[in-house]
């Protein structure tokens, strides 16, 4: 069990470059596994999640191989097993675009219940009423989900929930599906996106993706395509907060500066200083103590859910009184115990946590109790006097890769203990 050991504070400068995106890369390997075909991927980020699906979907028969750390190339046409129940799914939430991607290509799959960080009850009831709304049978035995098809056909589905990964399963179950389905309520976060031009280029026929109505008119089969991932909105905006917690001056090269337009606006009402390029934003916090802003997590274009930690840490030492309001994930609060160690002032109420800024944290030992949550306490631990020992390192390890020596490389002093 690896640990984080942090002596700070330390002040970031200079830059960063962001990998390519985990929630498009964990869709976009289970959709290569639709063609009777071979794919190649490039710039995927080399983290945890990515190796689980790597054996994932050789388990199932694709033959994979990585040309390099960031290239995968796959070789679907083996792929002969529509069960996948092994451990590796079992670790993951995103495992379940097997469904929709074995649906899709097979009419049937059976795929073991998917697991992820624990921030309260995650349930797929909109992605099996999908594939029910497409003609497909549902049945859930023994934390296994079998779903099966005569025929998958084209349907008229509303969500009731906005939800990413019901999106991204039903277009690609639709993808091969006979005739038109249209999603209504789509997500319109940048993986979708990314997903749905994948999608396309392999022969699909989907418009609208980034909208909230898409619309997929099912095509026979797919072929093989190179496509390279878009950058991580998530890793981004955790590199630009913690340029900003540190009081450095950053560059976040390889970024797409409108997917961080919800962050940039906080960051900017706080006080610092954010300046957009064409693919790099450069973060200046040298000047002055931060404020305290009002934060509320929606689907996008709002605010991530999934830089709400981050963004706790860095209020906990802004100056005055922050609010955040979580309206995605009912328990994504775990976290502010460990935060709590460190110095910060929280009170959490239902959905709301109220943050007092103190002047600055203080090093302690804490557990990283999720992927978000575990960033959340490197970059507390940037601010924090002292040293800060962070466990349950697998966490972060899942979806950001080399967290340690991109900071280092900037000015942090961070150490990996491996146990
Ligand atoms: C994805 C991201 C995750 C992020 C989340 C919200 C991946 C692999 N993970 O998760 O990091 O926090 O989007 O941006 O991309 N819901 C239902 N029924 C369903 C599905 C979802 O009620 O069948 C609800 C959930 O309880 C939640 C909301 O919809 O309140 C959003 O969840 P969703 O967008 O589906 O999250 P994930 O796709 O699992």
């Amino acid at each position: 069990m690896d640990k984080l050991v942090i002596n700070g504070p330390n002040r970031l400068m200079g830059e960063v470059v962001i990998s390519g995106a985990k929630n498009a890369a964990v869709a976009i390997i289970p959709a290569a596994i639709m063609a009777d075909d071979v794919c190649k991927i490039e710039n995927l980020p080399n983290i945890e999640d990515v190796k689980s699906l790597f054996t994932t979907i050789n388990k199932i028969g694709a033959k994979c191989q990585f040309l390099d750390k960031h290239t995968l190339k796959i070789d679907s046409r083996g792929v002969d097993n529509i069960c996948a129940t092994f451990e590796e799914v079992k670790k993951m939430r995103a495992s379940y675009y097997l469904l929709g991607a074995l649906l899709g290509r097979y009419k049937k799959a059976e795929v073991a219940m998917p697991g992820g960080c624990d921030f309260g009850t995650r349930p797929v009831d909109l992605h099996l009423k999908g594939f029910k709304a497409m003609g497909a049978e549902v049945a859930i035995e023994r934390d296994v989900i079998r779903v099966w098809a005569k025929e998958l056909k084209g349907a008229a589905i509303y969500m009731d929930t906005v939800s990413v990964g019901a999106t991204i399963n039903i277009m690609l179950a639709a993808t091969l599906a006979t005739g038109t389905t249209t999603i209504e309520n789509a997500a319109k976060e940048p993986h979708v996106v990314d997903v749905a031009n994948f999608l396309n280029i392999m022969g699909a026929k989907i418009k609208g993706a980034g909208t909230d109505v898409i619309r997929i008119v099912g095509v026979e089969k797919l072929h093989g395509a190179e496509y390279t991932i878009i950058p991580d909105q998530i890793e981004a905006g955790t590199y630009m907060i913690a340029a900003a917690i540190s009081g450095g001056d950053v560059t976040v090269r390889n970024l797409i500066p409108k997917h961080m337009d919800s962050l940039s606006a906080k960051l900017v009402e706080m006080g610092v200083d954010v300046e957009e390029f064409d693919d790099y934003i450069r973060i200046n916090a040298t000047e002055r103590r931060l404020n305290a802003v009002s934060v509320k997590t929606m689907a996008y274009p709002g605010f991530p859910t999934d830089l709400q930690p981050q963004m706790a840490a860095l209020l906990a030492v802004a100056e005055g009184t922050s609010k955040i309001t979580e309206n995605v994930w009912e328990k994504r609060y775990q976290y502010t115990d460990e935060l709590k160690r460190l110095g910060a002032q929280i009170n959490v109420e239902g959905r709301v946590a109220i943050i007092t800024g103190v002047n600055q944290l203080t090093g302690a030992k804490v557990d990283a109790t999720d992927l978000r949550a575990g960033a959340a306490m490197v970059i507390a631990a940037l601010n924090a006097n002292g040293e800060t020992i962070i466990g349950d390192v697998k966490y972060i390890d899942r979806g950001y890769e080399e967290i340690e020596d991109k900071l280092n490389q900037m000015g942090a002093d961070i150490k990996r203990i491996s146990m």
